[in-house]
């Protein structure tokens, strides 16, 4: 079947929710909902925000006075952990499980809302006897551990804001992030476990603190009891300082501004540096659980469980807050899927009544390749619906999640979104007829597009650039300390439309549904990992023997995407095969694991335009065998 064909064919496979799913859905109808919030878009909004606590109700729901710099709930006064856990102990929610986690060696650990109450605040107090003030930045670089998530709630409740750094990345990566935040206090872990092996936090930190002297402050919870180098004046335990008569239970939930930054978030983009995009906690808790709750039909009784990293949007948005928010039981598990064994999720399910599952297609391919004996070995029906995001999810992973995991009985939800989008943009409804491998439609109170450069609709089935024509409460704020490339990266090419420019490109069918393509930049999609073509290179030549490099993005069977990368070697370094090893080696030192290229060709020379600009896409042209395109602009 030719890809045409099998893309046309599979546009018009339809899979219909069961009546079940169709009577007890939170939202009953799709159409009718959409147009209201979008001819009265602030009234929508509005209606959602009122399921929220507020110390003070909004003035204003939208201001878009300094557009694109939009402000919502503008006057409010909240505190998302005010939502996500204080408002819950004056109910019955109180002695509900907040939270079941599992570590990778099998122990086990739960928290009622009541518990995680009373950890967020003991340690919101440490926090503030440490100096910590509204306002301030503290970085979080943990394993996906309990004290993660209350790290990050502790910060919250006193005013001050997170920025979370991914566990797998490296020293460089680490050191960067705490100067741009000029963080004073890290919050760290001696290791965490993954595949069996501890992860080297501690030390890494370590490292990274030589490098970025803002830090002067280091707590250290302790999760493996490796030996690790602790610095006298600086490095605390965790469990010293909670045992502390300062690690009161009770601390007052600071009062903040709707627009007041909860978090500060770094991704990759088009140039070298990681760029922070900035939450905040009015607009963030709105969309966040709205989202969550329409979407993932959450019920009083589900256990939830995302299976992403808090490190990540993913995890920030739908692991810690919105599910909070919602009163939710969120399972949490600390390591790799198949560890020891191929069943480790589907055992976990079974043993903990998991209803709802939402993970990445990388992670559903990987463990599809392992057969369907092992999730056929447990019972699963407690499962209700499913969910996919992170990149897009091809027809054959999307079938067999379906078919084995949710027996044909558990619709997939396909969350097209962004860190910078906060939340949901272009997901089904558990009552949406779903066509695998496509997100179908916008969430509501947002109008989308798929353009040419100048902004007009490409014709039906077409692809083009997708864009976001309406502001919404979820959406990043700004680039943190650097507002002038917020305004570059995601509004400048629409600037008199005043559109959002997505990065992706994408096709909408016949039937409006939207079918995801990819990123259009220099951005590559690894395993659902963001990562920019810039930093791979930037890795690369800081290795001696390189002198210029170019990384693209070649389709992978797992991975979805993998890093190829050219390389020119500088004059005198012959190319051989163990180089190749050292220099995949040296960028997964330098950028951590998920930066390491899966190949690396060695060459004389690179396409590039006449303003020196690696020609990328011909690179990958050339690697695939296509079509290189227009060279007009190629220097000769
Ligand atoms: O290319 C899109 C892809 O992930 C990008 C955003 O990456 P990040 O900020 O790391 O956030 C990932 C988790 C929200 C998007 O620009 N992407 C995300 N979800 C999907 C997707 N591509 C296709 N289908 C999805 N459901």
């Amino acid at each position: 079947m030719s890809e045409e064909k099998s893309v046309g064919s599979r546009e018009k496979e339809f899979y219909y929710p069961s009546e079940e799913i169709l009577a007890n859905a939170n939202v009953k109808a799709y159409e009718e909902l959409y147009k209201k919030s979008i001819t009265d878009r602030e009234g929508f909004w509005a209606d959602q925000a009122d399921e929220l606590h507020w110390f003070k109700k909004w003035n204003k729901v939208l201001d878009a006075a300094k557009a694109p710099f939009y402000k919502w709930f503008v006057g409010g006064k909240l505190n998302i952990v005010d939502n996500a856990i204080d408002r819950h102990l004056k109910t019955w929610r109180r002695n509900k499980l907040a939270l079941i986690w599992e570590g990778e060696p099998g122990d086990v650990r739960t928290y009622s809302y009541h518990a995680l109450n009373r950890e967020v605040s003991k340690f919101a107090n440490i926090l503030k006897s440490m100096g910590v003030q509204k306002g301030d930045i503290v970085t979080i670089y943990m394993p996906q551990i309990p004290e993660l998530a209350i790290a990050m709630l502790a910060c919250a409740k006193i005013g001050a804001a997170h920025s979370v750094v991914y566990g797998g990345f490296s020293v460089e990566a680490l050191a960067e992030r705490i100067e741009d935040a000029d963080s004073r206090v890290l919050v760290t872990a001696d290791g965490g476990w993954r595949r069996g092996k501890i992860t080297d936090l501690k030390t890494i930190a370590n490292e990274a603190m030589k490098r970025s002297p803002t830090i002067e402050v280091c707590i250290t919870v302790k999760r493996t009891g490796q030996q690790v180098y602790m610095e006298n004046d600086r490095d605390f335990w965790y469990h010293d300082l909670m045992s502390l008569p300062v690690a009161n239970q009770k601390c007052e939930t600071e009062v903040m501004d709707a627009e007041d930054m909860l978090f500060i978030l770094y991704t990759s983009g088009t140039t070298g540096r990681p760029k922070g995009l900035l939450h905040t906690h009015g607009g963030y808790a709105v969309y966040t659980a709205t989202t969550h709750k329409m979407v993932f039909d959450i019920k009083e009784e589900d256990r939830w469980w995302c299976a992403a990293d808090p490190g990540w949007i993913t995890g920030h948005s739908y692991i810690v807050y919105a599910p909070l928010i919602n009163g939710a039981t969120v399972m949490m598990y600390e390591g790799a899927p198949n560890h020891p064994y191929p069943n480790r999720w589907w055992s976990m399910i079974e043993k903990y009544g998991v209803t709802i599952l939402y993970t990445s297609p990388t992670a559903i391919r990987g463990l599809m390749r392992f057969g369907e004996a092992w999730p056929n070995r447990h019972d699963l029906s407690s499962l209700r619906l499913l969910g996919s995001v992170g990149e897009p999810i091809n027809p054959e992973a999307w079938k067999w999640y379906h078919r084995v995991i949710g027996k044909d009985k558990c619709p997939i939800m396909d969350t097209w979104w962004q860190t910078e989008t906060g939340g949901f943009m272009i997901t089904p409804l558990p009552i949406t007829p779903l066509k695998p491998g496509s997100a179908t439609k916008p969430f509501f109170g947002n109008e989308i597009a798929v353009v040419d450069d100048k902004g007009v609709d490409v014709k039906t089935g077409e692809e083009g650039k997708l864009v976001i024509k309406s502001p919404w409460p979820g959406m990043a704020r700004t680039i943190y300390k650097n507002p002038d490339r917020y305004v570059e990266t995601y509004w400048k090419d629409y600037q008199q439309q005043g559109w959002y420019k997505a990065g992706d490109s994408a096709r909408i069918d016949e039937d409006g549904y939207v079918w995801i393509i990819g990123r259009i930049d220099d951005v590559i999609k690894v395993s659902g990992y963001r990562l920019g073509t810039a930093e791979i290179e930037s890795a690369l030549v800081s290795h001696k023997d390189v002198s210029e490099a170019a990384a693209i993005a070649l389709p992978h069977d797992l991975k979805g995407n993998a890093i190829h990368a050219y390389v020119i070697l500088r004059t005198g370094i012959t190319g051989s095969k163990e180089l190749k090893e050292t220099l995949k080696n040296h960028v997964s030192h330098e950028m951590g694991p998920i930066g390491k290229p899966e190949s690396i060709t060695f060459t004389d020379s690179l396409p590039k335009t006449r303003s020196g600009k690696i020609m990328r896409r011909v690179l990958k042209a050339r690697a695939l065998g296509q079509d290189e395109g227009d060279l007009s602009t190629l220097e000769q």
